[in-house]
């Protein structure tokens, strides 16, 4: 890309994390040069746009960038033009996200907004708006890259190849925040650091880690089983079995504790709903907060309240994205790519979460190669519940939603996988009109 500036269109743009990722644009004028930025949501968020659109004039303002800054309810007129198009909704708000983590629960099922019925219900409600989304593109700005942050960020990603010809990516803090603990734990820089990350998104290994060049994964695994931090703000730490964490000789995902330690997860997710709330309800009362804050007039920067939500590097991890591919710079970033061939056992059209070298060009995976049979029946079994998941939001044909909740891990029985999908179907009839429509 030679272009001279940069245009923006957020979609979603009225999220709390919004300020994350304007303070990440401002950090980077040297090598970005924004001169637009335009933020899109729906009528329900028009308040919390128009907060978030003020609090970015004055840290631009602050700043002393040169940067239009737009809100507006105008999803077309946000694309027209733009050469980067980031997506961060959430189709139904906190409301549907708290009613994905309550009805598993209900059945002694894992509730979490992406992973298991909690993140297939997130899916069937997203994919219809974000393919919408696609076809815009495709109309008005077919040169633009889609980074998709929207959850559960892989799943979604995949149907975007799958249904549309956009560039687009799929991005998740999780790898970053990896990098992050592991520096922590290593009393490092984040930059000594190699790690080989590979697997889908909200389910990926730090295959090998490496410290200024010499291996360390054994020593991370031996201090994370020690009980050294290894978690996120949204998912509860807990505690990795030392013996399990050597026997799979690769450094897990915060995330994988839902499927690795699910009685103890759900334990703790039962016992947070019903003193104090779901994730969903916690986070509700922090956006109430920080919005209350967002208001004030004086503030031109990001709070470090929004510290406590689970998004930390969220616009790291977006902005040296674009950084790699406006300026060119063939490095390596964990990303959502088609998997063509990285991971041998699983299909080429399959999104997968891996290293992936970045540039104007596009993203390449890292071969990974064959994954050990642990690590490979779980990944295909995620990704045959993502594909059903795909298939079923497209077509909203009930059959293959049921195969699709049947098939993930984390839900065991068909009975209940039954329950869930009809409770999922009937809270969420008026997000979900491929079903409604049959
Ligand atoms: C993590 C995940 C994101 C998710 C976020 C939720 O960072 O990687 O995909 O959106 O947590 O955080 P919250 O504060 O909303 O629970």
């Amino acid at each position: 890309m030679t272009k001279p500036s940069l245009k923006l269109a957020i979609i979603g743009g009225g999220s709390s994390y919004t300020p994350e990722l304007v303070e990440g644009v401002l950090k980077r004028l040297d090598s970005l040069p924004v001169t637009e930025m335009h933020f899109v949501d729906i009528e329900a968020g028009r308040e919390k746009l128009e907060i978030i659109e003020a609090l970015t004039r004055r840290m631009v303002e602050k700043s002393g960038a040169n940067i239009t800054v737009q809100a507006s309810l105008d999803r077309r007129a946000a694309i027209t033009g733009a050469d980067f198009v980031m997506t961060q909704f959430r189709v139904g708000g906190l409301q549907a996200r708290a009613n994905d983590e309550r009805i598993p629960l209900k059945y002694d099922v894992i509730g979490q907004e992406t992973t298991g019925p909690g993140g297939f219900a997130k899916a069937l409600r997203t994919i219809p708006v974000i393919l919408d989304i696609c076809r815009d593109i495709e109309e008005l700005a077919p040169n633009a890259w889609m980074l998709n942050f929207t959850n559960p960020a892989g799943l979604v990603t995949e149907a975007i190849h799958k249904y549309t010809n956009i560039k687009s990516i799929g991005l998740c803090n999780v790898p970053v925040s990896m990098k992050m603990m592991i520096a922590e734990i290593m009393k490092c820089s984040p930059e000594s650091l190699s790690l080989e990350c590979a697997g889908l998104n909200h389910l990926v290994w730090v295959h090998r880690a490496w410290l200024d060049g010499k291996e360390i994964t054994a020593e991370v695994l031996e201090k994370i089983g020690d009980g050294a931090n290894f978690s996120m703000n949204n998912i509860f730490e807990e505690p990795w079995d030392p013996d399990f964490l050597k026997a799979l000789g690769a450094i897990p995902c915060p995330y994988h504790r839902y499927f690795y330690q699910t009685d103890a997860m759900l334990a703790e997710e039962k016992e947070a709903a019903l003193n104090g709330g779901t994730r969903a309800e916690q986070v509700r009362e922090t956006e109430a907060e920080l919005f209350e804050l967002y208001k004030d007039t004086t503030l031109d920067h990001k709070p470090e309240l929004l510290e406590k939500r689970g998004g930390a590097y969220y616009s790291d991890a977006s902005l040296n994205l674009v950084d790699a591919i406006y300026n060119n710079l063939n490095t390596i970033h964990v990303i959502n790519v088609r998997n063509n061939g990285a991971i041998t056992t699983l299909p080429d059209d399959a999104v997968i979460e891996c290293s992936a070298v970045v540039g104007c060009w596009g993203a390449r995976p890292l071969a990974i190669g064959t994954l050990s049979p642990a690590m490979s029946g779980l990944i295909h079994q995620v990704k045959a519940y993502e594909q059903l998941t795909i298939e079923a939001a497209v077509s909203g044909d009930y059959d293959k939603a049921l195969m699709a909740l049947a098939s993930n891990p984390l839900v065991p029985d068909i009975t209940r996988a039954k329950g869930i999908l009809d409770d999922t179907l009937r809270v969420n009839h008026d997000y979900l009109p491929n079903f409604s429509a049959r």
